[in-house]
């Protein structure tokens, strides 16, 4: 009989019998974890990912390679524990012992081909600030797999997606290729079939973390591939060796491009204490010389918020900032042009605790936050739920390096603010969801592999 684990006993000490099936006799005892035990395990992975994430691949090939001598070598010991608890033949548990080594360090016998095919019927959620390209962004590569298309077109901006089903129509795609859907007060109840239907295999959505998190739970009711592009909060770091002009452009580019709505925009903006002061003034030099207007006259550098919804929200976030501390240094209000009109923005004395630090603005609010170290800006820009983009400047190439490493996103701009582009992978980490579009593995969203083993003896 087993009695003696080199493992760690549960903190309560409580233990649970592990029986033989075939003889229903006791082999073990088992320590019985529990949520304490799971959530220190969990945090001791935490504490290890650190600096296990950065050893070397040879290492990782060494340990590996290590573990699978050490499991053929006690392949016996092992079989018998198998066949101990699990009841099936040793020899069966022999071949057990030899395939679970095999993932360690592999050594296969057959010929083995795999080929890509595509998933089946794809929903398509797409959001309304850039209503064409986020449907060529996700159909593009759903129909070079040879997939057809279901798309929800945004209710607030419908008509493009029409249009562009008329030119896929007039390319020549066969009927029932690309399908649209547009919908305003349905559109709760179409995302539901898109999200549930057996048929739809595979559900691509940009739009926010809130309704990103219902429609995942929807899509686990059939199990579909997905792959979402939520929300950011994205961190624009200012370092104290950086071209001021070069940030001044990045800034513009990522701040105010489209008055701020899109999900890769800058929200929070770290400036070094020692060039805060005339970053700021930089930045409110070149803002005051935008024009806000109707998108249609030729002299408006930027337009409206898409509705009252989005302004009342740049508001509050702007209200939030002020009765915490903020100084409006630009702006700061709604503009009388018309009810979806705010006024372009710059905020200064920022301090954590503010909306700001937390939500996502989507309006033209630069917000900016003093720091004093390299240290600090990677904990303030790391210190978010969500994690999409990050940009940061700095002429000093190590430091490159190091803090592009440590941003916890899934795009990084190093001394560029524009980093949306058809052939780099978008997509993020933590709450801003999973899965990249554009570039070669925009392409593996809409895939499933099929694997063909041939026996060669
Ligand atoms: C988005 O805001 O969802 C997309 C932004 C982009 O493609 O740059």
């Amino acid at each position: 009989m087993l009695r003696q684990w080199r493992m760690g006993g549960a903190k309560s000490g409580k233990v649970f019998a592990v029986d033989n099936p075939s003889t229903l006799v006791e082999v073990a005892i088992c320590p019985e974890f529990d949520e304490k035990d799971t959530e220190a395990a969990i945090k001791r992975a935490q504490e290890a990912f650190v600096s296990f994430r950065k050893t070397q691949p040879r290492v990782r090939a060494r340990l590996l390679r290590r573990w699978y001598e050490l499991m053929i070598e006690n392949a016996d010991d092992l079989a018998r524990i198998i066949t101990w608890e699990n009841g099936k033949p040793l020899a069966d548990s022999k071949t057990e012992v030899n395939y679970a080594a095999g993932f360690l360090a592999s050594n296969p016998s057959c010929r083995i081909i795999t080929q890509k095919e595509p998933v089946g019927v794809c929903g398509l959620i797409i959001p309304w600030n850039f209503p064409a390209a986020m449907i060529t962004r996700k159909a593009g590569p759903a129909l070079a797999a040879g997939c057809t298309v279901v798309v929800k077109a945004p209710a607030e901006a419908p008509l493009t997606a029409l249009a562009l089903a008329e030119l896929a129509d007039r390319a020549g795609f066969p009927k029932g290729v690309v399908n649209i859907i547009a919908a305003l007060e349905n559109t709760v109840a179409v995302g539901k079939v898109l999200t549930t239907h057996p048929i739809v295999k595979k559900v691509s959505f940009t739009g926010s973390t809130r309704v990103g998190k219902l429609l995942m739970n929807q899509c686990s009711s059939t199990l579909k591939k997905v792959s979402f592009e939520l929300g950011g909060n994205a961190p624009f770091i200012v370092f104290e060796d950086a071209d001021l002009d070069i940030a001044l452009r990045g800034l513009i580019a990522s701040k105010f491009r489209i008055s701020g709505q899109t999900c890769v925009c800058a929200n929070r903006i770290l400036v070094h204490r020692k060039v805060y002061d005339k970053f700021v003034s930089m930045v409110v030099d070149t803002v005051e010389k935008f024009e806000v207007g109707d998108g249609m006259a030729e002299t408006t550098t930027h337009g409206p918020l898409i509705h009252g919804l989005a302004v009342a929200k740049v508001d509050d976030h702007v209200k939030d900032a002020v009765a915490k501390g903020a100084r409006v240094v630009h702006g700061g209000k709604r503009l009388s042009l018309g009810t979806n009109f705010f006024g372009i923005t710059v905020l200064a004395d920022m301090k954590p605790g503010m909306k700001i630090c937390s939500e996502e603005t989507f309006g033209p609010v630069a917000a900016f936050f003093p720091f004093d170290n390299e240290q600090e800006a990677i904990d303030m820009a790391n210190d978010s739920e969500v994690g999409l983009a990050g940009y940061f400047f700095s002429k000093d190439l190590s430091r490159c390096w190091r803090v592009a490493e440590a941003l916890e996103v899934g795009m990084v701009g190093v001394n560029v603010g524009a980093i949306s582009d058809p052939v780099a992978p978008f997509g993020g980490v933590k709450q801003s969801g999973f899965g990249r579009e554009g570039s070669k593995y925009g392409i593996d969203e809409f895939v499933v592999t099929k694997m063909i083993m041939t026996g060669i003896e």
